[in-house]
């Protein structure tokens, strides 16, 4: 039996696997400790996407060296996308690492465990190609669960690792994500967070093969339905939607069926076409604000939060400035801005220069960042005095005496506790003060 402690870099796909490793380790009889310093391995669950993060993760897996050096039966491994891109190469930069896995192998840790405890080092599972059942996490542990419904990215945007890391697109049958999210609800969760990388791509792959994709084709439609019917789920979000496949079908499910939040993550990327076409996405500014216009003429009270790439190779001010007009447009509630990182194996990497200044990227990062609390501050005062319904999380980990959870557009709030009231459950709060992050307010007894 070995005490093993995970730490998990990058997406919310990784936290959820994390979570399943955790899970399957347990099964098989070891323990998951919350302190690095207790644990006899360390795991290492590690992200691809940007430089930085990789650079911080060989850093501080750097460090271990000196550590195994005074606790020399201390094991490390690496898994993910950072596992799957390097490979066994790792073993020549870290000697010290013990295993190595990719993100289509978590199930081979447990016979990994048993190996290093007979003293064999240097495993690697990296192959993308073999069929790996879905693992799960522990039943309703928490109020959200992630779900993975689909895994991989058939994509290629011209930046992108996760095409390279994660391999070709593949979607769990509904019928599976039911069963599991029935569980989860079982147990106590109330909420799901769907997740796949290009998730309205969702059995498209799948329907290819057989022939049967046409343009009004969304068996993600079919999923949130399927799902809608669950007793007991309250809410039902997803990340992250794509463009390209977000059809009529698409929109009005998504408006139509109550257990869908009404905030949508909807990543643009750029605002300019010329830079839309070298990522490859697939789609224009235009296209991409129909969308917005669609969900809102059937949604009025939809929110929106994107991702955003400033700086990517040839970007002129002028482009940038589309991006700042497009964001101006949509209102967005949030938005993660990332300054552009070549990553070895990319078609842009290949093909296009990494000619935007570092501080030139630094500037158009924060300009958007800077405009974009600006704007969130501004509307959340139209939720001054008004009563929204919060799902209650539990204690807020900045003020242990408040109470925290969040509405159906994924707005925090904040407020005192008040007896008879338990997570999980919704109640409605009156709203008293507002920032760019938080409301906050009183519970109204009924
Ligand atoms: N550089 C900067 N940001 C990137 N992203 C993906 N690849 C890169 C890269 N090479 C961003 C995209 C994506 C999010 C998950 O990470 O905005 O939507
Ligand atoms: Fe990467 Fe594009 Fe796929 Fe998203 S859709 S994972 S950005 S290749």
């Amino acid at each position: 039996m070995y005490l093993f402690h995970i730490r998990t870099y990058g997406c919310q796909m990784n936290e959820r696997d994390s979570e399943a490793l955790s899970c399957l380790l347990e099964a098989y009889g070891h323990q998951s400790v919350t302190e690095e310093e207790s644990a006899d391995v360390l795991i290492f669950n590690t992200c691809s996407v940007r430089d930085q993060a990789e650079r911080k993760v060989l850093g501080k897996i750097g460090i271990m060296k000196r550590l195994k050096a005074q606790k020399p039966a201390l094991k490390i491994g690496i898994i993910g996308c950072m596992a799957q891109r390097l490979g066994e190469s790792l073993f020549e930069k870290l000697p010290h690492v013990d295993f190595v896995v990719g993100t289509g192998q978590m199930n081979q840790v447990p016979e990994f465990f048993t190996r290093i405890a007979a003293g064999e080092t240097h495993l690697s599972a990296l192959s993308l190609e073999v069929e790996e059942a879905e693992l799960s996490g522990h039943q309703g542990q928490s109020l959200t669960s992630y779900i993975s419904v689909m895994r991989g990215c058939d994509q290629f945007c011209t930046y992108c690792i996760v095409p390279h890391t994660r391999g070709r697109e593949k979607s769990r049958p509904i019928p599976d994500i039911v069963k599991e999210v029935r569980e989860q609800v079982d147990g106590g969760s109330r909420e799901v967070l769907l997740l796949g990388q290009n998730i309205t791509a969702y059995g498209v792959a799948e329907a290819r093969k057989e022939g049967i994709y046409t343009p009004e084709f969304s068996a993600f439609a079919d999923l949130l339905q399927a799902l809608q019917e669950i007793p007991g789920l309250l809410r039902i979000r997803f990340t992250s939607p794509h463009v390209r496949y977000m059809n009529q079908k698409f929109i009005e499910t998504v408006c139509r069926l109550p257990k869908v939040c009404k905030a949508f993550h909807i990543p643009l990327q750029s605002g300019s076409n010329r830079m839309l076409a070298a990522m490859n996405r697939g789609y224009t500014a235009e296209e991409y604000l129909q969308c917005i216009e669609g969900i809102r003429s059937l949604a009025p009270q939809a929110v929106f939060s994107t991702d955003i790439i400033v700086g990517f190779p040839g970007e002129t001010p002028e482009e940038f400035e589309q991006t700042r007009q497009v964001m101006h447009q949509v209102q967005y509630d949030m938005a993660y801005i990332f300054r552009y990182s070549q990553r070895e194996g990319t078609r842009a990497a290949k093909t296009l220069k990494d000619d935007v200044p570092e501080n030139e990227k630094m500037e158009r990062n924060q300009i958007l960042l800077s405009e974009l609390s600006e704007g969130v501050e501004k509307r959340n005062k139209a939720y001054l005095g008004k009563t929204v319904e919060v799902l209650l999380e539990g204690k807020s980990k900045r003020n242990e005496e408040r109470w925290t959870g969040r509405t159906d557009l994924n707005k925090v709030c904040v407020f005192p506790p008040v007896e008879g009231f338990h997570p999980g459950q919704l109640c409605q709060v009156k709203i008293g003060r507002t920032t760019a992050n938080s409301l906050f307010g009183d519970i109204i007894q009924a």
